[in-house]
């Protein structure tokens, strides 16, 4: 073995492989081979920096992300639809670089038809673009969108059984992934296994608002990255997260702050699930 030939007495594991195909056995090769094994040490970093990885093995899905760029009244659009920009430079830049950090950044269909984004990352160089991903039931979705087109990075169409056969040919390379539904939406938990399946670990989520309250409602998101603008729209504007059907506080998603700090002239806060 490698580590023996090298001389290695001792080896430091913050935790064991969570997959059951694993299980030990890479700590048991090491001690048979009279390496000293210490588990146990950073465990908690250890864990955030696996996260991805342990909620596809544990779960049987990518671990979700979900941003939200609003106002100081929690609204992302004007009336109009306006969106662009809620926040300054500096929290976009943060956000690409979030973006290269996930294997797949995902909207719904409402945010393809209103914004027809690029969801690429730009600004930081030559780094390894992920996978747009596009949540809509039937593929009711413009197919002169940019992100058809562009061939940046690959696109990933998650549809139900009742897309019509003359829409699914619309969208160029496009990869469609069939998924059950929940009712009148795509079924969030069927959506993330199937990404899961494909092999996606770390999904960052940009919205819209429809999406968001069906995975949140779900609870299928792992953390929440709220950047926060010094602007008010007021209640007309489109609430950055639509309903939930939510009759009873106790019902209610619970989050608890893990880190917050400003950037530019907004903040961002990171949320992460109490349970
Ligand atoms: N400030 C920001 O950071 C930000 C970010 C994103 C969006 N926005 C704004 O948000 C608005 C769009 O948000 P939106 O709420 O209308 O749309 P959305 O959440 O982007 O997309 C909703 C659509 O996705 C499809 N869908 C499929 N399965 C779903 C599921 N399980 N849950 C929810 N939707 C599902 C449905 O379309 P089908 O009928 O095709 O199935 C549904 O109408 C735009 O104005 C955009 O500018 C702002």
């Amino acid at each position: 073995m490698a580590l023996v030939a090298a001389g290695v007495a001792r080896v430091v594991i913050a935790q064991t492989d969570p997959d059951p195909r694993v299980d030990g056995g890479g700590i048991r090769i090491l001690q048979d081979a009279g390496i000293e094994v210490t588990t146990g040490v950073c465990t908690d970093e250890a864990a955030l920096l696996q996260r991805g990885f342990t909620t596809r093995i544990t779960q049987n899905r990518p671990m979700v992300t979900l941003k939200l760029a609003s106002t100081l009244d929690g609204r992302i659009a004007t009336a109009s639809g306006e969106s662009q920009w809620i926040t300054g430079p500096a929290a976009r830049a943060h956000v690409h670089a979030q973006r290269a950090a996930h294997d797949a950044v995902m909207v719904g269909a409402g945010t393809l038809r209103a914004d027809d984004p690029q969801l690429t990352v730009r600004g930081m160089g030559d780094v390894p673009q992920p996978v747009r991903v596009v949540v809509s039931r039937r593929l009711d979705l413009p197919p002169t969108a940019r992100m058809f087109h562009d061939r940046a990075a690959p696109v990933w169409l998650c549809h139900g059984a009742a897309a019509p056969a003359p829409l699914r040919d619309q969208f160029g390379d496009a990869r469609l992934i069939e998924c059950g539904q929940d009712g009148r939406n795509l079924d969030p938990s069927a959506v993330l296994h199937a990404l899961g399946d494909a092999g996606l670990t770390r999904v960052y989520c940009e919205g819209g608002g429809a999406l968001a309250a069906s995975l949140l409602a779900a609870g299928l998101v792992d953390e929440i990255h709220l950047y926060l603008a010094g602007k008010i729209i007021g209640a007309e504007g489109t609430p950055s997260i639509a309903a939930m059907g939510l009759s009873k506080l106790a019902q209610a998603p619970q989050f608890a702050l893990s880190a917050h700090r400003q950037i530019g002239a907004d903040a961002l806060q990171v949320w992460r699930p109490t349970a």
